[in-house]
């Protein structure tokens, strides 16, 4: 006979006969907040000083074991009791405590199990300590007992990775005891009734020692040193996981939690956390909970380097592509682009082996416009030429079936221009995808006038099943990204013409975290594209407006533009690569021709200028409306533009700095150029009344 009861709203105990069940209860993913840590701690007080209660296995319900502690509660004041405080009396406990775990056990919930006296897994498991991905550490014993059970290199590489491993590989390492197939409930019956009778071997793991290993803390640390000096908590990972080697548990444990509130107390942990939250608040808009169409099949005009990738990324989600082009010589070329693309999703482990043929198989070449005649999603991915897309739109609206959604890969052209090509407007959108497109997790999803609601959903379930991150942009030259790409990449310009050479700039941008500087991503990109866009713009170009483009356009009258020609502001051979000694006269002289007397620049200057001049057309398209909260500017920049994750995003930053700052910084620029350095209204409003962007994100 079975009885149950509650502790409080999410926890319950469960008797059955001797053994006792603690079952946590707090979807979606059981994290351990105040009402769980005081549940837990109650109940196993309870059971422990019960002498009929022979074990106690805890598990939980719903769709996965614990995902660690609640994330919503950093940053602010601790409810006790800590988390650390209930692990270490769980451990101490007389009664054997065992847990069960299915889905994920990550972060706080894998702590947990650490603590316990032995781990059951159920298939299907996968276990992490993902907190470094937080700007934290594991602070509830993660760094002190994980080494314990499985060695120092083991725990090294899951702390400092975050990654989630597999069941079988955690039984192999220690982390788990058993892997069993059931229902949690059945299985932690089991469990705890054989940790009662003794087959289930319990201990407690803080009991045992680390094997000590040097070298491998020494190797990582000098790892560390090399490809993560900016990042704070994974030097602390190393140093916890040192002193789990020497020094009894206890003080460990003292040694982590002390570290732990050094990581909490880190911009970089709000920037990490506001990253969390951004990629999942980007679709919680009403827009992309509304009904979707049924995508089945898509089609794709285009087969260059764009319409490859995308047809890749849907090829690999499991979507039959149709791929149309012009000449049989451009569908070859698409052809193996993508087939090149599939492999090497099979060489990085994204994609099976024995999956391979069947993913390309589901791609189907075609001369022929009229055979999109029954896809349910067109993306067209030609070159950006209005003219072309029109004809191509116009074209479409005569063959695609009803009901089918017409998308435009263009990264700034008009699409209610587009649209209008099109009898059909409101089945028209932009979904503007980022290069490669089968690698980069951001999909701008462009709402023209007349989209239909439904059409947006679509766009939004689409990004979730090509596992991207879909962030709705408004219409206007360039949407969200490369609007404020458009207006920041001037600065980087001005910034050579007036003194930095293209070299300093890109490394003191690197030094604030980006992955490259503009220079180098403009190389790898294409200056050609750049070129194109000002070209197109030249007609319209505001007489007032300093041109930004002139030592780009003469590096690209050279036939230079970038890596794919082994030359742009650098050189490339092979690996090799070094800045170009043929810009610097290029600079030189467009300098003497402009009258500039170049200065120098601090690397400090580049960095306050450039992210200031980010800032201000990013507050620009939030306040334009082109994005709907700071957060979705936030999530575009670090998802498609290689902004530092740790930072949080452009408009997450500027909170850091504050907007009196910030307009005090342009006003002070703005001596020098009036036309380029104006404040943002908004900007302005915000620094008269304290507001800031994250009271923003809150109110929307
Ligand atoms: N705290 C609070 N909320 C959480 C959470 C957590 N730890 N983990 C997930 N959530 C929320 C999400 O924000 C989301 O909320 P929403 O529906 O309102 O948007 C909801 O739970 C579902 O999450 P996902 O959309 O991400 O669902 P998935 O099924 O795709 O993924 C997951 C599930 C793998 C558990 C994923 O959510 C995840 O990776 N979570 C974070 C895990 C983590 O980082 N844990 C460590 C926390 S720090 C810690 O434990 C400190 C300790 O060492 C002291």
């Amino acid at each position: 006979m079975s009885d149950t009861h509650q502790v409080n709203d999410l926890i319950s105990i469960e008797m059955e006969g001797d053994t006792a069940l603690i079952r946590i209860d707090n979807p979606p993913v059981n994290a351990t907040g105040q009402v769980v840590r005081q549940g837990l701690d109650e109940a196993v007080a309870r059971l422990d000083a019960d002498a009929a209660v022979k074990a106690i296995a805890i598990y939980g319900a719903g769709r996965t074991f614990v995902a660690g502690a609640d994330i919503k509660e950093f940053g602010k004041p601790p409810q006790p009791p800590a988390l650390p405080e209930v692990y270490d009396r769980i451990e101490a406990c007389e009664t054997p405590v065992v847990t069960v775990m299915h889905g994920t056990a990550l972060g706080g919930g894998l702590e947990l199990a650490l603590a316990t006296h032995a781990r059951v897994g159920i298939d299907g498991l996968r276990v992490g300590l993902p907190e470094v991905a937080l700007g934290l550490l594991p602070g509830a014993g993660g760094t002190q007992r994980l080494p314990r059970l499985t060695g120092i290199p083991f725990a090294l590489d899951a702390c400092l990775s975050g990654r989630h491993v597999p069941a079988q590989e955690a039984l192999e390492a220690g982390v788990i005891d058993r892997l069993e197939a059931g229902e949690p409930r059945d299985v932690a019956l089991k469990t705890a009734q054989d940790a009662a009778s003794g087959v289930l071997k319990t201990r407690r793991t803080g009991d045992l020692e680390v094997t000590p290993d040097e070298a491998a803390l020494r190797e990582t640390e000098e790892k560390l040193r090399q490809t993560q000096p900016l990042l704070f908590s994974p030097h602390k990972i190393v140093e916890c996981i040192r002193v789990a080697s020497e020094t009894p548990l206890a003080e460990g444990l003292k040694f982590e939690r002390a570290a732990f509130m050094e990581c909490m107390d880190t911009p970089q942990r709000a920037g990490l956390i506001h990253a969390f939250f951004g990629e999942r608040a980007v679709s919680n808009i009403p827009e992309a909970k509304g009904e979707a169409r049924p995508i089945d099949k898509v089609g794709i005009i285009g087969g260059g380097t764009m319409g490859s990738g995308i047809a890749t990324a849907c090829l690999l989600a499991g979507l039959p592509v149709r791929m149309v082009e012009v000449a049989q010589e451009g569908l070859d070329r698409g052809i193996a682009t993508i087939t090149g693309n599939i492999d090497g999703a099979v060489k990085r482990g994204k994609l099976p082996a024995d999956k391979r043929d069947a993913t390309l198989a589901m791609l189907e070449p075609s001369l022929q416009m009229e055979d999109l005649a029954d896809v349910d999603l067109v993306v067209e991915a030609v070159f950006e030429d209005m003219d072309v897309k029109k004809e191509i739109f116009g074209k479409l609206d005569k063959i695609c079936k009803p009901g089918a959604i017409m998308a435009s890969n263009t990264s700034y052209l008009d699409v209610n221009e587009i649209a209008a090509a099109t009898s059909r407007p409101a089945d028209v959108l932009g979904l503007h995808f980022f290069s490669p497109a089968h690698v980069m997790r951001l999909l701008e999803i462009v709402v023209a006038d007349k989209t239909a609601p439904d059409v947006v959903a679509t766009g939004f379930a689409l990004a979730k099943r090509l596992k991207k991150v879909g962030v709705r942009a408004g219409v206007c030259d360039g949407f969200i990204g490369n609007r404020i790409l458009s207006h920041y990449g001037k600065e980087a310009a001005y910034l050579v013409l007036d003194g930095a050479s293209p070299q300093q700039v890109d490394s003191a941008l690197e030094g604030f975290g980006f992955a490259m500087g503009p220079h180098k991503v403009g190389d790898l990109a294409g200056l050609d594209i750049g070129w194109a866009n000002r070209k197109r713009k030249a007609d319209n170009r505001d007489p007032n407006e300093r041109y930004a483009g002139a030592v780009a356009d003469r590096i690209c009258e050279q036939g230079w533009f970038g890596r794919k020609t082994g030359k742009g502001y650098y050189v490339y051979e092979g690996k090799d690569v070094r800045p170009n000694p043929d810009v610097a006269p290029i600079i030189e002289r467009e300098r003497q021709e402009a009258g500039i007397t170049p200065r120098e620049f601090t690397d400090q200057e580049i960095v306050d200028r450039y992210m200031t001049a980010m800032i201000s057309e990013a507050a620009r398209v939030v306040e334009d409306g082109i994005a709907k909260r700071p957060l979705d500017v936030d999530m575009v920049l670090l998802f498609g533009y290689g902004f530092p994750r740790f930072r949080g995003g452009p408009l997450h930053y500027a909170d850091t700095i504050g907007a009196a700052e910030l307009v005090r910084r342009i006003e002070g620029y703005a001596q020098e150029d009036p036309h380029y350095w104006q404040v943002p209204d908004i900007l302005r409003r915000m620094a008269a009344d304290g507001t800031t962007f994250a009271d923003m994100n809150k109110g929307a």
